[in-house]
């Protein structure tokens, strides 16, 4: 449309002014709102922003490669990935409580971002992608208190910097995917359902082990594909697995089991502050449930959250 168009050229033309010759550094998430105001400062300063894209071992299947493709590939932008998950693991080795869990995730993704961003010399700006609706809630969100909530884009802003660029701050989060599909990114990508900063890491009731990670990335996947396959994908706000910490019996061929179960999580809402469980289609339920038991090894059972929030969150810790 006329409005956005001109939105991202005078965006960018703002964001070159202000930064001149001098560089940016911001914290990629694969996040729509990070991806969308790392693209714009791309476009305005090219390799003069370095993007930092801290892989905490943690996020969906095939995602962390999928960041890397869209933006050192098809943007060629100035990409640092850095692989972590090995240090969040042992930091979390042992660790089962909820909120523990998520400190420790949210204070090692800090301290890696800052080691790195050290090596860099100095950057003067930090871009973040701070919406509209981030700048109005921000610290007296109902979440904020029931949850210690860690969000990748938000790192302290006494690191150092001049100044921080944030070119997404009068916008809504639909205007947002809409300058981004503008901007060329996959829609895939713009589309994205909300993803939390701790990650899989919060989806995993108790420990956290490498083990347990491969089985709740192919459980999930299997369900992503499937709600999209029938064309639910849109019409349902977020879906996701969970691994339960649960075992029960079960039986395969002539022998006992004792084996995972399998949550599914999917709800529709407006603002996540309350949601509704979403009524998936039996068939599709099926569909993910056969496919689960059959492909993901070490799960014998899948059940369907069919609580609402409140009183039920819509992560599991
Ligand atoms: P709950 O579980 O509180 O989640 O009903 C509400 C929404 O917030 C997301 N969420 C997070 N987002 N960092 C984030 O960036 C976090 O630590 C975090 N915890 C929950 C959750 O996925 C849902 O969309």
């Amino acid at each position: 449309s006329w409005k956005m168009d001109s939105f991202a050229e005078e965006t960018i033309r703002q964001i070159r002014e202000k930064v001149g010759d001098k560089r940016v550094l911001c914290a990629l998430s694969g996040g729509v709102d990070s991806s969308v105001a790392a693209v714009l400062v791309h476009k305005a300063i090219g390799k003069s922003l370095t993007c930092i894209f801290v892989d905490h071992g943690m996020l969906r299947k095939n995602e962390g490669d999928e960041v890397e493709r869209v933006f050192r590939q098809q943007f060629d932008m100035n990409l640092i990935r850095i692989n972590a998950q090995d240090r969040f693991l042992s930091k979390l080795a042992g660790v089962t409580e909820p909120e523990q869990k998520r400190k420790i995730i949210g204070e090692e993704f800090i301290r890696v971002f800052e080691e790195e961003s050290r090596k860099l010399g100095k950057i003067e700006f930090l871009c973040q992608g701070t919406i509209y609706p981030d700048v109005v809630e921000s610290g007296t969100g109902e979440a904020a208190t029931i949850k210690s909530h860690h969000n990748v884009g938000g790192l302290p802003e006494d690191v150092g910097f001049e100044g921080i660029i944030e070119p997404l701050r009068d916008l809504f989060k639909d205007e947002v995917r809409r300058v981004g599909i503008e901007l060329g990114i996959p829609a895939n990508l713009v589309w994205r359902q909300p993803f939390p900063g701790p990650g899989l890491g919060i989806r995993i009731m108790g420990e956290v082990t490498p083990e347990k990670l491969e089985i709740l990335k192919d459980a999930d996947a299997i369900f992503r594909e499937e709600v999209a396959k029938a064309g639910l994908d849109r019409d349902i706000n977020q879906y996701f697995a969970v691994l339960t910490g649960m075992k029960s019996v079960g039986v395969m061929g002539d022998g006992r089991t004792y084996d995972n179960t399998i949550a599914l999580r999917a709800v529709t809402t407006t603002d996540f502050m309350t949601a509704d469980w979403a009524r998936i289609p039996y068939e599709v339920l099926e569909t993910v449930s056969t496919r689960i038991v059959n492909e993901v090894e070490n799960v014998n059972r899948v059940v369907y959250d069919i609580t609402s929030k409140p009183p039920a969150t819509i992560e599991y810790e």
